[in-house]
């Protein structure tokens, strides 16, 4: 048994690639198109291990996926890829139509080809597992409940919106066509290999660096955070255990205000890599707000608890610990992604 894995060189996918062979045999063939957030070193200790099986291509490449389904005949297809800063969103939606919207399709009907072509036992196991974001829910009011996963869809961004498009298309062809499909709707993640793009990696690699630490408008916005492995062992939950056609969304209970996390991770290092200028503090800077910026998100992960006994391990205390440890551990990986590409957008967002 197989499983294909889209997106499995960026943050959530290597990290469930990893901890995907740590906790079974089963192989895994990863595609993924290493465009900038795609780095091919988080998935170095897997370099020499046969169980994984990396295809650099494009999910809108037909003839390609047609051709890994028939080679591998996986049991899953586990669809991480996608263009995911909502940020990059605003200055150039177009990537995101195409991979986010037409990427989806262009899996869904490859999926539903191989699919209706399998034998019976096998076609009755199938999974098309689409991972998906709580951003498609729109933003809470500080007295709103959290999302649940009746919540109607308000997406607010070009990225929200096309990830909701994305979720759309995999509701319609479970409905339509009865293919096997599992939706996975996740708050913010952070931990290791994180593109330092995203909030929580940008304020530990630009405080080490003695840059100011960029916080969008009051900086009160709130994010229900979440550490990856739990949002990777969420998923093989909802793979293995998750009612067909379903949504689950899975969250860590914990709010907090972005100038809180910037705070935090400040403290981190303040204890763990002190600098002799001072506290790290002092390099806060609020800057313009993101435009259409969501106020409030929040996760009501009852259901996969109830349905499946998921729960996060780590609390945000020992998670945010780990991943500042990491960013000071590896400090190679950080240099070697910011290339060129990436001063150009640092360039571009902040200048
Ligand atoms: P990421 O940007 O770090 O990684 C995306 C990966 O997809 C990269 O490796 C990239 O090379 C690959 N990719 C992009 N376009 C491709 C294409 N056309 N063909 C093949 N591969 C392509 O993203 P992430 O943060 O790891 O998010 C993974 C998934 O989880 C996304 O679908 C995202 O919407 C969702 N999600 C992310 C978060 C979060 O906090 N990061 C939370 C909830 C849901
Ligand atoms: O909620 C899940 C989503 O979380 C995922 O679907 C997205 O793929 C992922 O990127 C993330 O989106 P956010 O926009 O919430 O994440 P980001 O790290 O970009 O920003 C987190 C918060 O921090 C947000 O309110 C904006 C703010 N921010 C971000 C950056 C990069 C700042 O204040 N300053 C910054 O420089």
């Amino acid at each position: 048994m197989t499983i294909l894995v889209t997106g499995g060189a960026g943050f959530i996918g290597s990290n469930f690639v990893l901890d995907w062979l740590k906790t079974s045999d089963e192989p895994v063939v990863n595609l993924d198109a290493l465009t900038y957030a795609g780095n091919l070193e988080n998935l170095a200790s897997l370099q020499h291990d046969p169980r994984h099986v990396f295809v650099k291509g494009d999910i809108c490449d037909r003839a390609l996926i047609d051709q890994l389904l028939a080679t591998h005949q996986p049991r899953a297809l586990v669809h991480f890829a996608a263009e995911s800063h909502v940020d990059r969103s605003i200055h150039g939606p177009g990537a995101f139509m195409r991979t986010n919207i037409e990427g989806t399709f262009t899996l869904l009907e490859a999926a539903r080809g191989y699919w209706s072509a399998l034998p019976a036992e096998a076609k009755a196991a199938f999974r098309f597992h689409h991972v998906s974001t709580d951003e498609v829910y729109g933003s809470l009011k500080p007295s709103d409940p959290p999302f649940a996963e009746s919540n109607p869809y308000e997406p607010n961004s070009p990225y929200s919106a096309s990830k909701a498009a994305s979720d759309h298309l995999v509701r319609a062809w479970h409905h339509t066509y009865g293919l096997p499909v599992v939706t996975t709707n996740c708050s913010n993640n952070y931990g290791p290999y994180h593109f330092p793009e995203k909030l929580i990696p940008l304020m530990i690699v630009n405080a080490l660096a003695g840059k100011p630490l960029p916080v969008y408008g009051d900086g009160q916005q709130i994010r229900d955070w979440l550490y990856v492995t739990d949002h990777c062992a969420g998923i093989r939950a909802v793979l293995a255990g998750g009612r067909l056609g379903e949504t689950y969304n899975i969250g860590g209970w914990n709010e907090k205000a972005n100038i809180d996390i910037v705070k935090t991770v400040c403290a981190l290092l303040d204890e763990l890599r002190p600098d002799p200028a001072g506290p790290y503090s002092r390099l806060i800077t609020y800057v313009t707000d993101r435009p259409g910026h969501d106020r409030r998100y929040a996760i009501d992960a009852r259901k996969i608890e109830r349905e499946l006994g998921w729960r996060p391990a780590e609390t945000f205390d020992t998670g945010i610990r780990k991943t500042v440890q990491w960013y000071l551990a590896n400090a190679d990986w950080v240099s070697q992604v910011q290339s060129g590409a990436y001063r150009d957008w640092v360039a571009k967002q902040y200048d």
